[in-house]
C-alpha cells in the first residue's frame, strides 16, 4: 500500500520544477492528485503521463474564482480533497529595496501570500466536513531569516508571511483534526533557481554545508511526509531542508 493511498491531494505549480517532483511522488504514493499551474501546455502533457489518478486544471493561484472552479473540479473527479500542498510561486523582479516598485512588490505578494491564503480557505470546510486534512504551504529558507542575494524584499516578505499563515491555521484548525506546516527549502535545481542563478549554485554553494544543491526529488520525500499519516502529530511547525545552509 502506497504512503498517500486514500488522499486527494492539489498541488499547485505542478507544471515544472518542484511541484512537477511532488506530483509524481504522489501519484507513485496512491495519491490522487489535482495539478494545477499558469502553463497548462506543460501541466496537461504531465498530468497525461501520470496515468488516471491524475488530472489537470489551469489556474491562477492568486485568483479566488479559480479556486472555486478547481475545487469543484477535483471534487467532482475524486471526492474531498484532503491534501492542499501551495507550492506555486515566483521570486519577481530582481531588485534591491531602494528600487522595487510596488506593483513589482505587489505581484509577488499576491502569488507568494495571497495564494496561498485563497488555497486554504478553499480546502479548509471539505477537510473539517471530511473529519481532517493536511495542508504543506511552501516557503523558503527566505521565510526564516534574510538571505543574502535574495532576489528582493517581496519575496522575504510573503515567505515568511507563508510562515505565519501556517501557524495561524494550524492553531485555528488543529481541533478539526487539520494539520498545516511550512517546508522551507534552499537551493534546489529547478527552473526557478536556474534563473536566479548559475546552474551549480554559484556563490551560494560556499555557504551549504553538504556543497551541492538538491534534487526536488529530495524535498518531495520532505513533502510527502507532511501530507501522510506518518507526520499525524506534526503541525505548526517549520520543516527546513536546505543542505545545512541556515546552520550557521
Ligand atoms: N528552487 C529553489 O531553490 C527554491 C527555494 C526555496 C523555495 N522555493 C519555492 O518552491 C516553490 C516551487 O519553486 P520551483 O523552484 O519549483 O519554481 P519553478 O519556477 O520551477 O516552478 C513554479 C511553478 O509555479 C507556476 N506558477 C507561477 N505563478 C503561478 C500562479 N500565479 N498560479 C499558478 N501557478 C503559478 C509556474 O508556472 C511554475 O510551473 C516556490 O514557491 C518557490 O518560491 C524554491
Amino acid at each position: 500500500m502506497g504512503r498517500l493511498e486514500g488522499k486527494v491531494a492539489i498541488i499547485t505549480g505542478a507544471s515544472q520544477g518542484m511541484g512537477e517532483a511532488h506530483a509524481k511522488a504522489f501519484v507513485a504514493e496512491g495519491a490522487k492528485v489535482i495539478l494545477t499551474d499558469v502553463n497548462d501546455t506543460a501541466g496537461t502533457k504531465l498530468a497525461d503521463s501520470l496515468g488516471e489518478n491524475a488530472i489537470f486544471v489551469k489556474q491562477d493561484v492568486a485568483d479566488a474564482a479559480q479556486w472555486a472552479d478547481v475545487l469543484a473540479k477535483a471534487e467532482a473527479k475524486f471526492g474531498t480533497v484532503t491534501v492542499l500542498v501551495n507550492n506555486a510561486g515566483i521570486i519577481g523582479k530582481i531588485a534591491p529595496t531602494t528600487e522595487l516598485a510596488q506593483a513589482d512588490f505587489q505581484t509577488v505578494c499576491d502569488i507568494n501570500q495571497l495564494g496561498v491564503f485563497l488555497g486554504m480557505q478553499a480546502v479548509l470546510p471539505g477537510m473539517i466536513r471530511a473529519g481532517g486534512g493536511s495542508i504543506v504551504n511552501i516557503s523558503s529558507i527566505a521565510g526564516m531569516v534574510a538571505v543574502y542575494g535574495s532576489p528582493n524584499l517581496a519575496y522575504v516578505a510573503s515567505k515568511f508571511a507563508v510562515r505565519g499563515m501556517t501557524k495561524q491555521v494550524a492553531i485555528e484548525y488543529g481541533p478539526n483534526n487539520v494539520r498545516c506546516n511550512s517546508v522551507h527549502p534552499g537551493y534546489i535545481r529547478t527552473p526557478m533557481m536556474a534563473a536566479a542563478t548559475d546552474e551549480e549554485g554559484g556563490e551560494a554553494l560556499s555557504m551549504i554545508p553538504l556543497k551541492r544543491l538538491a534534487d526536488p526529488s529530495e524535498v518531495s520525500n520532505l513533502v510527502m511526509f507532511l501530507a501522510s499519516d506518518e507526520s499525524s502529530f506534526i503541525t505548526g511547525m517549520e520543516h527546513v531542508i536546505d543542505g545545512g545552509m541556515t546552520a550557521a
